[in-house]
């Protein structure tokens, strides 16, 4: 068990860590976010070796050298590349601590709700790797949640709804406990892929992931634009061809991909919002959602959820850190830690289980 005794001693050297699809970022206690990197590494292909981690490497992405490889270790928000990950957390942890007192780090870091045992334990093994003295998980959506200003000791329920890359998390808390969640494995990179498949198969273009991340950020609305016929110069590689192309496309053919995913994910939210307590049902219908996570910064996408599911829906200050903020919270309240989070046994017994059975 944990001893609150040895929590005391956390000053500055206490690190949490937002091991996101996406990004990964971390935040030292005392000095806020310290790292806010692409959750990405590149490969030699010859030697296998990895050659960039994070900026250095997204930095590379879609124009690697003949023999270089950048890739994502982590996809839907599931360790799919343990040996990669595990390179990876380490290097980020070493450069979050750069310029910070070099001692055992105590870390904490989320978990989406439905990760398997077997997955944690990679987590975990990779944090040891890392060179972190003691490491703390907790449910992503509770630290979303209190990352979002819900407090610990409100007895009435926030829903919270997290929108990464890889996954779409919603999670409804009370009294500082999830009472209901639900995780899916699809997020706003969706809209991503769902533009490139658009361009390939009707404009005969394949584009980067550059392309289609700048139409999303910069181009794309979940509402039908005012102006339809606003049209953008995109290039690529031509299908038919193989040469280098461009097409013109227009906002009105964006817009039906987009509102599909959003809609999408909307419905996951009404449907969760359907498995509710009645008591719980009537806070959230007072309170309504708070967005959080990457996918929440897309144009539209609160008045879209707003009219979807006839409540009130916000979205969190800062809503990529939310997460790693609620975290970094759970250092000043160790008996809270405590509660909330699972350590390394809790996790290999909960594991023994159906062996026992
Ligand atoms: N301004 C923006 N407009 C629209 N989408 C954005 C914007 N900024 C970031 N995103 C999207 O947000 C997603 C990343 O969100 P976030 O950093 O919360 O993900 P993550 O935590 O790494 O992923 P996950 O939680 O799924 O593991 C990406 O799909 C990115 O394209
Ligand atoms: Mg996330």
């Amino acid at each position: 068990m944990l001893k609150i005794s040895s929590l005391k001693k956390l000053v500055t050297d206490s690190m949490a860590i937002d091991l996101g699809t996406a990004s990964t970022i971390i935040a030292v206690k005392g000095r806020g976010v310290v790292l806010d990197e692409p959750s990405l590494v590149a490969i030699n292909e010859m030697s296998e070796e990895i050659v960039a981690f994070g900026q250095e490497a997204f930095d590379m992405t879609g124009r690697e050298s003949r023999d270089v490889n950048v890739k994502a270790p982590l996809i839907g928000g599931v360790v799919a590349d343990f040996e990669r990950t595990k390179k990876m957390l380490a290097h980020f942890v070493k450069k979050a601590k750069s310029g910070g007192p070099n001692i055992t780090i105590r870390a904490v870091m989320s978990l989406v709700s439905d990760v398997t045992h077997v997955e944690q334990r990679a987590l975990f093994n990779a944090a040891e790797d890392a060179h972190i003295g003691k490491v703390f998980m907790m449910e992503e959506g509770l630290a979303a949640a209190f990352g979002a200003g819900v407090l610990p000791t409100d007895k009435r329920a926030s829903a919270i709804v997290d929108i990464g890359a890889g996954t779409t998390n919603i999670a409804i808390i009370a009294k500082g406990s999830v009472v209901h969640s639900t995780s899916e494995r699809y997020g706003s990179n969706a809209i991503n892929e769902s533009i490139a498949t658009h361009l390939r198969r009707h404009r005969g273009l394949q584009v980067g992931e550059e392309t289609t991340e700048m139409l999303k950020t910069q181009f794309a609305s979940t509402f039908l634009p005012e102006d339809i016929a606003k049209t953008i110069e995109i290039r690529g590689r031509d299908v038919q061809t193989g040469s280098p192309g461009a097409v013109e496309i227009t906002s009105g053919e964006i817009y039906p991909i987009v509102e599909g995913i959003v809609r999408r994910i909307a419905l996951r939210v009404k449907d969760t919002l359907t498995e509710l307590q009645p008591e719980v049902a009537a806070d959230i219908y007072d309170r309504g959602v708070i967005l959080t996570g990457g996918g929440a910064l897309l144009e539209g996408i609160d008045q879209y959820l707003r009219s979807f599911i006839n409540l009130p829906v916000s979205i969190a200050d800062e809503p990529r850190y939310a997460t790693v903020h609620g975290l970094i919270k759970m250092f000043d309240d160790p008996d809270l830690l405590e509660r909330v989070s699972f350590n390394e046994l809790s996790i290999l017994q909960n594991a023994e289980i159906p062996f026992e059975a």
